[in-house]
C-alpha cells in the first residue's frame, strides 16, 4: 500500500469503521517514528479526511489538528501544531477558551454549541461544536502524575458535530499518540 492509501476511506463506512481504520493507520505510521511534528501531521491527515468520508455532521468538519505545550514560553500555554483547515491563533494560555480548559483540566471537553462555551475561542466564526482531548504522559516513568503535553481539537460548522463515539476513539488516539512520540519537555 503506498502512504497516501492510509487517508482513503470506503464510501458508506459508519463512524466507528473510520476511526477503526485511522487507528490502524496511524498504529502503523507511528510505528519506529518518534518525531511528534511527523506524527500529528500524519494523525491531522487521517482525521481530515475520515470526516469527510463520512454524512453529516461528520462531514462538516472544517478544522481538525492539534496545539502543543509551548515548552519556549514561561507561563503555561498552547502553541498550534500541524492541522488540516484554515489558518488558527498562534497560542492559547493554559485555562483559556475549549482547547486551553482541556489542556488545564486534563479532560476532553465535548462541546455541543461554542456559544455557550464561556471564553470560547472564535478562532473561525464557521465552527459551531468543538472537541477537543487532552494528550497526557506521566511526569516521570511509573508516576500517576501526568502532563499536557499537547492536544487535540476538532471543530465543526454544525452543532452538536460531536458525540460519545467521537471522544472515546479520539482518547485512544490520544492515548496512542502519547507513547508513540518523543514530546519536547
Ligand atoms: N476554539 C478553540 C481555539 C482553537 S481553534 O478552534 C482552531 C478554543 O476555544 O480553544
Amino acid at each position: 500500500m503506498v502512504h497516501a492509501d492510509a487517508s482513503n476511506f470506503a464510501d458508506g463506512v459508519s463512524k466507528q469503521e473510520a476511526y477503526e481504520q485511522v487507528l490502524l493507520m496511524a498504529e502503523g505510521l507511528f510505528h519506529g517514528q518518534p518525531n511528534w511534528v511527523c506524527n500529528l501531521s500524519n494523525a491531522a491527515s487521517l482525521l481530515w479526511h475520515a470526516y469527510k468520508s463520512l454524512p453529516s455532521p461528520s462531514n462538516q468538519v472544517n478544522w481538525s489538528g492539534f496545539y502543543v505545550r509551548d515548552t519556549a514560553s514561561s507561563k503555561p500555554q498552547l502553541i498550534l501544531g500541524p492541522f488540516q483547515g484554515k489558518v488558527a491563533c498562534q497560542t492559547i494560555l493554559f485555562g483559556e477558551g475549549v482547547c486551553g480548559t482541556a489542556a488545564e483540566t486534563q479532560r476532553t471537553q465535548l462541546v455541543r454549541d461554542v456559544e455557550a462555551f464561556p471564553g470560547h475561542i472564535a478562532c473561525d466564526g464557521d465552527s459551531k461544536s468543538e472537541v477537543v482531548v487532552p494528550i497526557l504522559v506521566p511526569v516521570a516513568e511509573g508516576s500517576d502524575e501526568k502532563r499536557t503535553v499537547a492536544i487535540i481539537d476538532i471543530d465543526c460548522a454544525e452543532l452538536g458535530g460531536f458525540d460519545e463515539v467521537d471522544q472515546k476513539f479520539l482518547e485512544e488516539l490520544a492515548a496512542l499518540l502519547a507513547k508513540s512520540c518523543a514530546w519536547p519537555q
